[in-house]
């Protein structure tokens, strides 16, 4: 068993964390506060292809391995990871079904301009009366000559208003449950389309997560992705993949967040002594390594199943179950070490601890990871 990078993977980690040090971290601070959705930082990334990172080169993108793939969006997350949910909102879930459920059309028509970043990806799945029971969706899509016709509403959309294309699922048969969803690729200039209310939220403050509605929004019938009734697992399998990248930008923030407070506990003085010297203080330190390293252990090793083609959906749920947990401990016990000043904006922890919590919820609660990982577990 090998648990060390290649060369090509220690050449991306590197320069992903070079790029985000100078280019992102010095914006974080302002891009929280402010809500401010960071164009330039985008249209950088999109330089570098990180907006084509799962798409192959013969689509103009960068054909990256799961395991670059999740360390780019780690190196991103422990300095913003509002930056991180577009890009892996966009690479996972939008560019990825196209890849591997769309047509040849419709691959050549969205993937080179998407792995440009010329048009960001998202992903429209939940309503407002269903997330974690996917398959109660109500958004219907009935064929009228050669177009679907979409009605329905969306909400909790990653990039809803920045965003040009979005994989929505919808029933196309809603007397068939799960078997009567399809995934369709929509365009934002589709006729019927609008994007609906800004969400204001606790964390990821520099993304953009908006309500969408489709009011007789006519698809062409070539969008849809793999075949009729085949939606839910075009979502499934992509949400698959994407749970991985949720998993990395939580150790993303708790690396952080551990940074930051072991940094703290070195300077800070109590008592007499530095804070790293107290044993309460030792064993905190000590609980958060452990949570850090074991989450990006279940990260390496989803996306190093991926890659290698093999079953690997139960340990992305294992790496995003635990990976949001940690961070959500790590940056609780990193605000706890900073005492009065991690309950201040004047430190990132505050930053981290409100970051951190959405991990637990987006792209499938922990409650919904817990039960595949049992699924999984009871069938095999
Ligand atoms: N890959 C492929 N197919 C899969 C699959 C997978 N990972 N998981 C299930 N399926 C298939 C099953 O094999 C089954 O197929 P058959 O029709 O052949 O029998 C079918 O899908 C139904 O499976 P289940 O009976 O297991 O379905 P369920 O209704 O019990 O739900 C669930 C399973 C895992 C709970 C699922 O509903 C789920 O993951 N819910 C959470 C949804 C979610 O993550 N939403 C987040 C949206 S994205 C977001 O957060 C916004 C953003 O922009 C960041």
């Amino acid at each position: 068993m090998d648990f060390s990078l290649n060369q090509d993977q220690l050449a991306i980690q590197h320069m992903t964390r070079d790029f985000a040090r100078k280019e992102i971290a010095p914006h974080a601070e302002r891009l929280d506060r402010e809500a401010e959705y960071p164009k330039q930082i985008f249209d950088k990334l999109a330089e570098l292809g990180f907006f084509g990172m799962l798409v192959p080169e013969e689509y103009g993108g960068l054909g990256l391995d799961a395991v670059s793939y999740n360390l780019v969006l780690e190196e991103i997350a422990r300095v913003c990871a509002s930056v991180t949910v577009v890009l892996a909102v966009h690479n996972s879930v939008s560019c990825w079904p196209i890849l591997h459920f769309g047509n040849r059309q419709t691959k050549e028509k969205y993937l080179p301009k998407m792995a440009r970043g010329e048009v960001i990806g998202g992903f429209a799945l939940t309503e407002p009366h269903c997330g974690s029971d996917a398959s109660a969706i109500r958004t219907t899509a009935s064929l009228d000559g050669d177009t679907y016709v979409l009605n329905g509403q969306k909400t909790f959309i990653t990039s809803g208003s920045t965003g040009g294309v979005f994989i929505v699922m919808a029933k196309t048969d809603p007397t068939k449950g799960h078997r009567g969803i399809s995934a369709f690729v929509v365009e934002k200039d589709f006729p019927g389309f609008s994007v609906g209310k800004h969400e204001d939220k606790m964390g990821m403050r520099a993304s953009d997560t908006t309500e969408l509605f489709f009011e007789d929004c006519r698809v062409p019938a070539e969008n849809m992705l793999a075949s009729e009734g085949k939606g839910f697992k075009v979502a499934m399998a992509s949400l698959d993949g994407s749970r991985i990248g949720v998993a990395a930008q939580a150790v993303g923030i708790a690396q952080a967040a551990l940074d930051e407070a072991v940094e703290y506990a070195r300077e800070r003085k109590t008592f007499g002594k530095a804070l790293s010297e107290h044993g309460v203080i030792a064993d905190k330190l000590a609980r958060m390594k452990v949570w850090v390293e074991t989450s990006r252990l279940l990260v390496q090793k989803a996306a190093s199943l991926h890659d290698q083609g093999l079953p690997f959906g139960h340990v992305a749920a294992m790496a995003k179950y635990w990976g949001a947990e940690c961070a959500s401990k790590v940056a609780d016990e990193a605000v706890q070490i900073f005492g009065g000043y991690g309950y201040i904006k004047d430190y990132p922890v505050e930053r981290y601890y409100r970051d951190a919590r959405v991990t637990r919820i987006y792209e499938g609660t922990a409650e919904i990871q817990k039960i595949v990982i049992a699924r999984n577990l009871i069938r095999s």
